[in-house]
């Protein structure tokens, strides 16, 4: 199994609605696919649950730090909630190693039971944040197109306590990038100076898509999206032709990513 993270401290930018595209888009494609989320507000949990497309799993997050042994359903497509309890987690340090063996166990323990898992994540740089990037193969972070944001590259990169790399040097040498995504893209004058800034100061942080130079992942804005989160239903399943258009600019980057995750992609140069 490999394991993804959604990551990045900031809020609004996308995390929950990448990841629930990805969970279904490795579901549909024959991946056994393992849910996990552990934002307490729950954005990942819902719009999955609602799809009614995977297994519940009885447990919800915050026991797979809490509790050891934690089992999960034997189905192909498995979500485990988020729960009240992830927030409760923070304020027990004495606690916080044992939460990060715990959760390292259950993911090592699965790891012949699903192929992929998706774990979406809060903005906090907390313990749940920690725990799930030291198990993880892969970290993805959503980004939005805005100064402020791009601003906070650096941080995500170096924060003290979770910055990626300081995960990656003392906790986890397999954890690597596959790269910022920025989301919530318009083609606003705005925006496209912003993109040029971002290719500027991070172009190898960025996912090469497709064959031609300059072409990189990335989630345009599109009001389907939203729906999509907030309704019972697949993007790519919505008869609407707005969710149409809108899926088949984004099913690059979600193609993209899966044959990165599968190892298929071969080196995409991913750097920490
Ligand atoms: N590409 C997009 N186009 C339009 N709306 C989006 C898009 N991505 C996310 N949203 C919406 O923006 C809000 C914040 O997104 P969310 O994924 O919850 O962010 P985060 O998890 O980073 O806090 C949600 O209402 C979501 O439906
Ligand atoms: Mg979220």
């Amino acid at each position: 199994m490999k394991t993804l993270v959604l990551a990045n401290q900031k809020g609004g930018v996308g995390k929950s609605a990448v990841a629930t595209l990805l969970a279904h888009y490795f579901a549909q494609h024959g991946q056994r696919t393992l849910a996990i989320d552990l934002d307490h507000q729950g954005n990942f949990s819902k719009p999955l649950r609602l799809s009614d497309r995977p297994e519940l799993s009885a447990i919800s997050a915050d026991a797979l730090m809490t509790s050891t042994p934690a089992v999960v359903p034997a189905m192909p497509f498995v979500l485990v909630s988020s729960g009240a309890g992830l927030l409760g987690l923070e304020r027990q340090p004495t606690l916080h190693n044992t939460f990060g063996r715990n959760f390292r166990s259950f993911i090592t323990g699965v790891d012949s039971q699903f192929d992929l898992c998706v774990i979406d994540t809060n903005p906090n740089p907390d313990i749940r944040l920690i725990a799930a990037l030291a198990s993880a193969d892969f970290v993805l972070s959503p980004i939005q197109l805005n100064q402020e944001a791009l601003d906070g590259v650096a941080a995500l990169l170096n924060h003290e306590r979770v910055g990626l790399r300081k995960i990656k040097a003392v906790m986890n040498p397999k954890l690597s990038l596959i790269g910022l995504l920025p989301t919530m893209v318009e083609s606003t004058p705005f925006q496209r100076e912003n993109f040029t800034g971002l290719v500027a100061r991070y172009l190898s942080l960025l996912i090469p898509v497709g064959s031609g130079a300059g072409q990189f992942g990335l989630i345009p804005k599109r009001s389907a999206i939203a729906e999509a989160q907030a309704a019972d239903e697949v993007l790519w399943e919505m008869k609407k032709t707005a969710a149409r258009d809108a899926w088949k600019e984004i099913e690059p980057t979600l193609a993209r990513i899966t044959t990165i995750v599968t190892g298929h992609g071969g080196d995409h140069g991913a750097r920490l």
